[in-house]
């Protein structure tokens, strides 16, 4: 990959100018350096009004043939995997290259052997652990779309989606270590599966020895169907624009939005994008410590690493076990040069008494990225000072699941950094700030809503089965542009900063939440007759969410009826979603047309009550004081 990684900031310029003159001209260099069956016919059709999106047609490639089979000759003995287990105590993996090449290639001949074909969905709801990324490599491998869903989600938010892309294979295992606790994934599987029509086999891996429930005819153990595989698995010729993978992510309505991603254009930004954002060099390991069900796992664990031929790392565990050292002392055992993760990480570990630090030696870091909300000034410092010891720039790396790869961000090394900057767009990206009326705003110095004018190849191409909720949602804000529904600040040297989320959207602890799936949970409860949850500002998570309800005229505010409102939400979407506080209210405020105002209730939850606006007009203004006397806020 060396021939498109840029190695100045006067080659960044260079390269930058050029994607913007040609984008066509440029990106079909980039793309010459992959393994094609057959060269496209053309590079890119756009029409942001359809919308549509077309990069490569005609191209035809498999993912998986630049990710493992090209790296065989020249770096087949290199680890392409470092898994760490979740107990320090467990042996470490290390998988080559030629080793993973094998595995996945028998792996995807069990799925073909259970009646998988090139189109259809498999569900993946596993543990970070190798087999995960077997199992989408795999699914690749045969043309088989995964649709992977983050093992903390609950039975009802697996089911749903399952059933929205039709899932007709689940592939999970029966237990998962979190820390000092052991979840069991089947049997959340297992009530999923009362409600998946669609679903015809489920594999399971055995991560632990205890016995796990098996339905006859359905179930079947991963060890058991490996032995009956064959272990050559040519790769399925795909066209570029056949769907790669479905990922669900959070909407403002309360149904999640399957974001497509396809197969030509994903590879050549994931790729592109962490060559020149990590600058990885050739001995160098990297490690990522985002969980695979989220978008950073898929392309920055997994597809960009390994078609880059680098060495990623996989950890099973969480940050806390068994001490807050352990990130620390996974660096100094592995050696890892390049470390990526999320600010609320970063903030929970710089809450912790600095000997978990020290203890360790980190001399082996040269990079240090984040990615998945904006970093505040003293997370960046710490990171900086205490992680990097000042020698190593760090990445702040803005981008969404439906970009697919990295959109703006320092390349390390090369781009002046700016603490809470995530900077420059990268070669290719045309970001744009708006106004409310929909006009561009040129000035530096100005802040708007962050767009985007010009198609890159990794941007998702719908939302599964909705593509007119994909348009309503990126491309009817503005005219012609794709909007992020992101806010950002751009200063006088043209660096753009992240100010944070300007729709239903909230980002806890590094997670995209939509307020309104967690109002559909809340409603749920029979106690409750409506509900409005916003975000507000946690010196930890970012942000967390507050919950404002309406008890029906029969129930009676209490203690236990927040806490059942807590576990409901967390049984229903995932313990992440469980509001932090539950504040019982007569009435929330309403327009005169019946819409909740939000705007009021965020301010109460952030304390801020000191202008609130015109209430006048609202059809109930006299709630907003009540709301306020029995707020629950910590002075
Ligand atoms: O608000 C932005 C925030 O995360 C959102 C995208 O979330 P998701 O699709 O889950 O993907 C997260 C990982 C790519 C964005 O709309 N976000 C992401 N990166 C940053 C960020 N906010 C500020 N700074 C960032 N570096």
């Amino acid at each position: 990959m060396e021939n498109f990684q840029i190695k100045t900031f006067a080659e960044y310029k260079k390269a930058y100018r050029k994607s913007i003159k040609n984008p066509e001209a440029f990106w079909e260099e980039i793309a010459n350096n992959f393994t094609w069956h057959k060269k496209w016919d053309k590079t890119l059709e756009w029409d942001f009004e359809k919308p549509e999106v077309k990069w490569f047609q005609g191209g035809k490639l498999n993912i998986t043939e630049n990710c493992l089979d090209r790296h065989l000759e020249t770096i087949g003995n290199k680890t392409a995997i470092i898994w760490e287990p979740n107990d320090p105590d467990e042996e470490s993996r290390y998988i080559s290259y030629r080793q993973l090449f094998v595995k996945v290639s028998r792996f995807a001949n069990v799925l073909k052997n259970n009646g998988i074909k090139k189109g259809d969905k498999v569900c993946i709801y596993m543990p970070m652990i190798p087999e995960l990324a077997i199992a989408m490599l795999a699914c690749a491998r045969i043309g088989a779309v995964h649709s992977i869903v983050f093992a903390g989600f609950s039975s009802s938010a697996i089911a749903r989606r399952i059933n929205d892309s039709e899932c007709k294979m689940l592939i999970t295992a029966n237990e998962v270590y979190r820390g000092s606790k052991k979840v069991n994934l089947k049997e959340i599987c297992d009530k999923a599966l009362e409600d998946t029509p669609s679903v015809e086999t489920v594999i399971v891996y055995r991560r632990t020895v205890e016995p796990t429930t098996m339905k006859e005819g359905r179930d079947k153990f991963w060890f058991d169907e490996l032995q009956k595989a064959e272990k050559e698995c040519p790769a399925e010729v795909m066209d570029a624009e056949d769907m790669l993978f479905i990922l669900y992510t959070s909407g403002s309505t309360g149904k999640p939005k399957g974001m497509v991603h396809t197969t030509g254009g994903y590879m050549v930004g994931t790729t592109y994008t962490f060559t020149n954002v990590f600058q990885p060099q050739k001995n160098d390991v990297y490690w990522c410590t985002a969980d695979i069900g989220w978008i950073t796992g898929h392309s920055y664990i997994i597809y960009g690493p390994l078609a880059a031929g680098a060495t990623t790392v996989m950890f099973e565990g969480i940050p806390s076990y068994p001490d807050y050292g352990r990130f620390w002392e996974i660096c100094e055992k592995l050696k890892v040069t390049h470390f990526y993760t999320a600010p609320t990480a970063i903030r929970s570990l710089a809450k912790q008494p600095l000997k978990f630090v020290e203890h360790h030696d980190l001399s082996s870091l040269k990079v240090l990225g984040t990615v998945g909300e904006p970093i505040n000034e003293e997370a960046w410092h710490w990171y900086n000072d205490n992680i990097g010891k000042g020698n190593c720039p760090v990445v702040d790396t803005w981008w969404q699941t439906e970009t697919g790869a990295i959109m703006i961000s320092p390349l390390a090394g090369i781009t002046p950094t700016r603490p809470t900057f995530a900077t420059l767009p990268l070669p290719g990206v045309q970001p744009v700030l708006m106004d409310e009326s929909g006009k561009e705003i040129e000035e530096l110095n100005a802040e708007g809503r962050l767009a985007i004018k010009f198609p890159w190849p990794s941007i998702a191409r719908t939302i599964y089965g909705d593509h007119e909720r994909y348009r309503e949602v990126y491309f009817s804000t503005f005219s012609n542009k794709y909007f992020t529904g992101d806010g950002s600040y751009r200063d006088a040297s043209g660096n753009y900063r992240i100010t944070g989320r300007v729709d239903d959207i909230v980002i806890v602890s590094g997670h995209n939440l939509g307020t309104a799936t967690v109002e559909n949970a809340i409603d749920e409860h029979e106690s409750v007759a409506e509900s409005a949850v916003v975000g507000y500002p946690h010196d930890v998570k970012g942000n967390a969410l507050y919950a404002y309800v309406i008890l029906h005229h029969d129930a009676e505010p209490s203690e236990e009826l927040i806490a059942e409102i807590r576990e409901l939400v967390g049984s229903t979407i995932g313990p992440i979603a469980k509001p932090d506080k539950v504040q019982f209210v007569n009435g929330l405020p309403k327009t005169r047309s019946g819409k909740i105002m939000r705007r009021i209730l965020r301010k109460i939850a952030s304390n801020d009550t000191s202008n609130l606006g015109d209430i006048t007009t609202l059809l109930n203004p006299e709630v907003v004081d009540e709301i306020i006397k029995e707020a629950k806020i910590e002075n």
